[in-house]
């Protein structure tokens, strides 16, 4: 199939092509590289041995959008473009709305100009908000805490209401977990552009020297060790859940969400620990206070990906760490240099 994937620069986005061309797919990439930058396809090419047609632009900006979908042709669109930093969502919720929102909106307007009737979206599990039950599974209350949880549930709900007045149309909506880890070239991986908002990226900086120590946030949840528990999921795994249903869309019309994750969570100092071992050295820590908006414990039920999508995660916390810690290394200023 051509696929046109918004964000395709980005981490997820670039892991994601990788899959996708190792199954014979066409893509195509729209990308402002607010978040990204170019040096990500050039890599993406070399490992694919392949080729990725690129366009510079605001997947808000229709005469862009027409452009693309005008020369490309796709047959389907994975839709990454998007803002992602929960803290800086308060702060700019206008911008927020805007981009997640909006640029969904002008994404599905110019989908339907060209009859392109399939997308797979990238949401997120902070649409459900603080548990009512754990692991999390579809039918889970949607209460997002965040602007950036909203801006994801809104999106959700304009594709559901698309995918139901648009004759023969399928949108998947991939609410992600906690992405982590890196391709097994190191080639590729996370590379926050300011300081990382995350954990993973940020213990790997203090493993290469970049940042001093890691703070933790709480040490006095409900959890066995009293940190943060989340379900990580292997940015490999995770890419290929977006093949899988981009399968499932082509022969199932109606929009459909599926959790992404591993149904086995980690807290913050197993994330500390299982990096240590493959960083070999210890990651200096201090104990900080909770961070605002964090819930205690996130963990995924994800039978329904295995059972409709014939998809299951298979990369364990050791690879996680191990891959992360390879590309970092290999990688200590991400994709710039001069960083
Ligand atoms: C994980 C755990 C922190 C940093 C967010 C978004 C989610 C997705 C992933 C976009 C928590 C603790 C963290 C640090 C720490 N993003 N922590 N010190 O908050 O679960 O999810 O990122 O799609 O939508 O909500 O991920 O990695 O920020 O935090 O102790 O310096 O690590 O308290 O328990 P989070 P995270």
């Amino acid at each position: 199939m051509r696929v046109l994937v918004t964000g395709g620069a980005g981490y997820i986005g670039s892991h994601t092509l990788l899959e996708l061309m190792a199954q014979g797919h066409e893509v195509c990439v729209l990308d402002d590289y607010s978040n990204a930058t170019p040096e990500v396809l050039n890599r993406v090419r070399v490992l694919s041995n392949g080729t990725v047609a690129d366009y510079t632009g605001d997947v808000r900006d229709p005469e862009m959008l027409d452009q693309v979908m005008q020369i490309f042709r796709p047959d389907a669109v994975i839709h990454f473009a998007g803002l992602k930093a929960v803290g800086e969502s308060e702060a700019k919720p206008l911008l927020y709305y805007d981009v997640n929102v909006g640029g969904t909106l002008a994404l599905l307007r110019a989908m339907d100009r060209v009859g392109c009737r399939t997308i797979i979206f990238s949401s997120s599990a902070t649409v459900y908000g603080e548990p009512v039950y754990l692991p999390y599974d579809e039918a889970h209350p949607t209460a997002p805490m965040s602007v950036y949880g909203q801006s994801k549930l809104m999106a959700e709900n304009i594709l559901t209401s698309w995918a139901k007045a648009t004759q023969g149309a399928a949108a998947v909506l991939l609410r992600y977990f906690n992405p982590v880890g890196a391709h097994h070239s190191s080639k590729i991986g996370e590379d926050p552009k300011d300081i990382p908002n995350n954990l993973m990226p940020y213990i790997a900086q203090v493993a290469v020297g970049k940042r001093p120590a890691l703070s933790v946030f709480g040490d006095d949840y409900d959890t066995p060790d009293g940190t943060g528990l989340r379900d990580y999921i292997h940015v490999v795994d995770l890419a290929r859940a977006h093949v899988a249903a981009l399968d499932y869309a082509t022969k199932t019309p109606g929009a459909r969400p599926f959790n992404i994750g591993t149904g086995q969570s980690y807290s913050v100092r197993d994330m500390v620990a299982a990096f240590e071992s493959a960083c070999g050295q210890k990651i200096a820590t201090i104990q900080a206070e909770r961070r605002a908006g964090d819930i205690a414990a996130m963990q995924a039920d994800a039978s329904r990906a295995a059972a409709e999508l014939g998809w299951r995660a298979e990369h364990g916390l050791n690879d996680m760490a191990a891959s992360t810690w390879a590309w970092q290394s290999a990688n200590p200023n991400g994709y710039d240099p001069q960083k």
